[in-house]
């Protein structure tokens, strides 16, 4: 599976890090909402579904967790460890977040609003869509 990582533009000084991201320019969408996830309880397992069209970027902004992908084919865990950075995941790719230190915060970045129809929540429903 292709993992595509976003590096931002920081300024990073003794005044600590800047960290900037542009739609259409940084992140290959216009943002149509943003949310964070934080104060995740130990061993929780979040995430559990796919989206029909949605397309993200999450940046964990501070603390660390890691991701899992799941294209259907293969599975990748990845590690949330740097403010710098942000994954994009592409509709269609089933996720589950995991491992959120105490102090995780996890920024996502969406190209669409909130909209319940475009979630796949079951996992044999995500892999027959794959087929079709
Ligand atoms: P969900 O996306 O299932 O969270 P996660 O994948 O992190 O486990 O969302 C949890 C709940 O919050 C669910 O009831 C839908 C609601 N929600 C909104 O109302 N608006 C939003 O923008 C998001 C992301 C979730």
């Amino acid at each position: 599976m292709d993992i595509t990582f976003i590096d931002f533009l920081q300024h990073c000084s003794e005044y600590g890090e800047l960290s900037i991201i542009e739609e259409e320019r940084t992140v290959p969408f216009s943002i149509k909402r943003v949310y964070y996830i934080s104060k995740v309880p130990e061993n929780t397992r979040r995430g559990f579904h796919a989206h029909k069209t949605l397309q993200q970027v999450l940046v964990c902004v501070q603390g660390s967790c890691k991701i899992m992908l799941d294209d259907g084919k293969e599975k990748m865990d990845i590690s949330m460890t740097q403010s710098g950075k942000g994954l994009l995941i592409d509709s269609c790719i089933w996720r589950e977040m995991y491992d959120f230190t105490e102090d995780a915060v996890l920024l996502v970045l969406a190209s669409a609003y909130y909209d319940e129809s475009d979630y796949i929540r079951d996992y044999d429903t995500f892999l027959r869509r794959l087929k079709e």
